[in-house]
């Protein structure tokens, strides 16, 4: 499978928030990447429905919805509503995972499970084949423009290694500190989708910057 790139708007100018959503509808990104924070789950609060709704009505390509939130199940409805394709839980606040599998998939939504830095990549093994997704957090969620945990690529490779196993056909992603010089080695490690905010956001030419993410070969240093 060809990595796509999924540009995070926590990052993007919410005062521009039109103009960045049609930057990304203009460039080689695949999907576009919503973080929901709830100062609860993670130390920080992002935005709700009403945005999610704004970006929808702007947004040419599926949103990618990443709840750092406690209590999922309950907004699940709310977020499809407000244009979610993809949705995605934490693995540490959701006591009956499965359930939550099921009822995102019922919604229509691809359903994803995040595990944070510490969260072993085993413990997706009993759910791995009900699942759409993965997201593997290469920061601490909560905020964008954190350095990279460079043990990311070892959770990859467990995680693709479990993938080619029982479900090959998973969406394989990675979240935090990611940018054009190591999206190499990130695909190499496993990934087929890269989320992107700071490396995007913060570049002069932030379609650009989702081009080498595409293509980064030429970038990587290593
Ligand atoms: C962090 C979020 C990320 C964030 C990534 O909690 O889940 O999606 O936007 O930002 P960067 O790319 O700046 O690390
Ligand atoms: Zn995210």
């Amino acid at each position: 499978m060809n990595h796509l790139i999924a540009p995070s708007v926590l990052a993007a100018d919410f005062a521009n928030l039109q103009r960045d959503i049609e930057m990304i509808n203009k460039s080689e990104a695949d999907w576009i990447h919503v973080d929901i924070m709830d100062g609860m789950f993670v130390p920080n609060i992002s935005f709700g429905f009403p945005v999610v709704n704004a970006i929808n009505k702007h947004a040419k390509k599926p949103l990618d919805v990443h709840l750092m939130i406690v209590e999922p199940d309950r907004y699940l409805k709310n977020f499809k509503d407000a244009g979610a394709s993809g949705i995605i839980v934490h693995y540490e606040v959701c006591s009956n995972l499965h359930r939550t599998i099921q009822y995102i998939k019922e919604l229509g939504c691809r359903a994803a499970v995040a595990l944070n830095p510490h969260t072993p990549v085993l413990l997706l093994e009993d759910i791995i084949a009900d699942l759409d997704q993965v997201l593997i957090m290469s920061v601490n969620p909560g905020f964008g423009g954190q350095r990279f945990i460079e043990h990311t690529y070892k959770k990859l490779k467990d995680i693709k290694e479990l993938s080619n196993r029982l479900n090959p056909n998973l969406f394989i992603e990675v979240d935090g500190g990611v940018d054009a010089y190591n999206a190499a080695k990130l695909i190499e490690a496993g990934a087929n989708v890269l989320v992107a905010g700071s490396s995007v956001f913060s570049s002069p030419d932030p379609s650009a910057a989702i081009a080498n993410l595409k293509n980064p070969y030429s970038k990587s240093r290593s």
